[in-house]
């Protein structure tokens, strides 16, 4: 199959109507959005799910995100809306939101990976409003990442992980945050964040008035390098169960090793020059600030996040930079933490999101 690739410049773009009858006749679209790219079939169609499935290399029990263009859709594809669900669609739809409710039977379960619930949200992007508007139906899609690669963040990613596999990308040049949505469950007693992401606990808990939760299953504790050595030895046991299906798969690893090491920003210096002096020759990769970048000359490959503590520059460069060290044949990775621990807002989504790229080696120093 020849995999096109479509500029689109607004929401009323002649392509969409072409690209919006892609997805009505069952086939797939990769469209950018404000977070990632999203890999596009129509949500009300169990074949359209499969391809996704398929095309993305994805175990079919990890459930697909229901993106709408207006909010009328809610009441098809949700059982019950509760009012915290209305009071959050108008604090942040469209935005990089998703809601878990009760499906409604229009919904097949092969979208929802099997379960009773749906993830729906509504992405602020003209590119994926016009093309949802164009199919006329409700688009589910994931990351348009091949399963386990870092989600893309530009068309060309997408192409790099999808050329043959599906007929469309809209190319809306690069996203604008850079990591996935925040997903709040919204079916039980407390909301629940199930995947952290743009949009805070504190911003989701100030529009409703009541304690949001996190699920307990993702908080990331910090681990010394000796916790970690005995979990590796324990072969990893896994305590905790995440309710979001997707957060349980290993994801968004680069093909080295990635060490994230964390303490002030002087010590995580020092450390990462020892680790290079010590291992001369293997060929090792930076992530750094643009501010420590000059120390690590003796590195293989060193990729500058953005500056010390620019957090949201850091989300958005993030897995790019991830991909950037799958280019070039390297023994590992050392990532700096940034004074991540300090963000109001992208803390806990970047936290996780590091966490994930690490496997859960962190280095502690200082
Ligand atoms: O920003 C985003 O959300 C992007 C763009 C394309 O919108 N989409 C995205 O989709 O990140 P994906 O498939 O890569 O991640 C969806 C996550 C998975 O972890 C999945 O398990 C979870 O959402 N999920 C979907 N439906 C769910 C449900 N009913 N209950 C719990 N978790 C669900
Ligand atoms: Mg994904």
């Amino acid at each position: 199959m020849r995999t096109e690739v479509i500029a689109i410049a607004s929401k009323d773009d002649e392509e969409l109507k072409r690209a919006g009858a892609v997805i009505r006749a069952g086939g797939l679209v990769a469209f950018p959005t404000e977070t990632v790219y999203g890999l596009g079939g129509n949500a009300l169609d169990a074949d359209a799910s499969r391809r996704i499935y398929a095309a993305k290399g994805r175990p079919s029990d990890n459930p697909l995100i229901v993106h709408i263009s207006d909010f009328s859709q809610v009441f098809m594809l949700a059982e019950e809306v509760p009012e915290t669900a209305k009071r959050l669609a108008d604090a942040f739809w469209p935005g990089p939101l998703t809601m878990i409710l009760k499906k409604a039977e229009l919904v097949p379960e092969t979208t929802t990976g099997g379960l009773d619930t749906v993830a729906l949200r509504m992405p602020n992007h003209p590119a994926a409003l016009g093309l949802i508007e164009q199919a006329g139906v409700p688009i589910a899609a994931p990351s348009a990442n091949r399963s386990g690669r870092p989600s893309p963040t530009t068309a060309a990613h997408v192409f790099e992980d999808m050329d043959g596999k599906i007929p469309m990308i809209l190319d809306g040049g690069e996203v604008e945050i850079g990591v996935e949505s925040t997903i709040v469950d919204l079916t039980g007693e407390v909301p629940m964040v199930l995947r952290p992401g743009y949009i805070s606990r504190e911003m989701l808990q100030e529009v409703l008035g009541v304690a949001v939760e996190l699920d307990p299953a993702i908080v990331v504790k910090p681990v010394t390098d000796e916790a970690n050595e005995a979990q590796e030895k324990d072969g990893e046991a896994q305590p905790l169960r995440p309710r979001a299906p997707g957060m349980r798969y290993r994801h968004y690893a680069p093909k080295a090793p990635l060490i994230l090491v964390k303490g002030p920003a002087q010590a995580v210096t020092a450390y990462i020059l020892k680790q290079i002096e010590e291992d001369k020759d293997k060929p090792i990769g930076v992530l750094c600030s643009a501010q420590t970048a000059h120390a690590y000359k003796d590195a293989r490959r060193v990729v500058v996040a953005g500056a010390f503590g620019d957090l949201p520059a850091l989300a958005h460069n993030l897995y790019a930079d991830l991909r950037d060290f799958d280019e070039v044949d390297i023994d590992r990775i050392y990532a700096e933490d940034f004074g991540i621990a300090e963000d109001e807002n992208l803390k806990e989504a970047l936290e996780n999101r590091m966490m994930k790229a690490a496997g859960g080696h962190i280095v502690t120093v200082g």
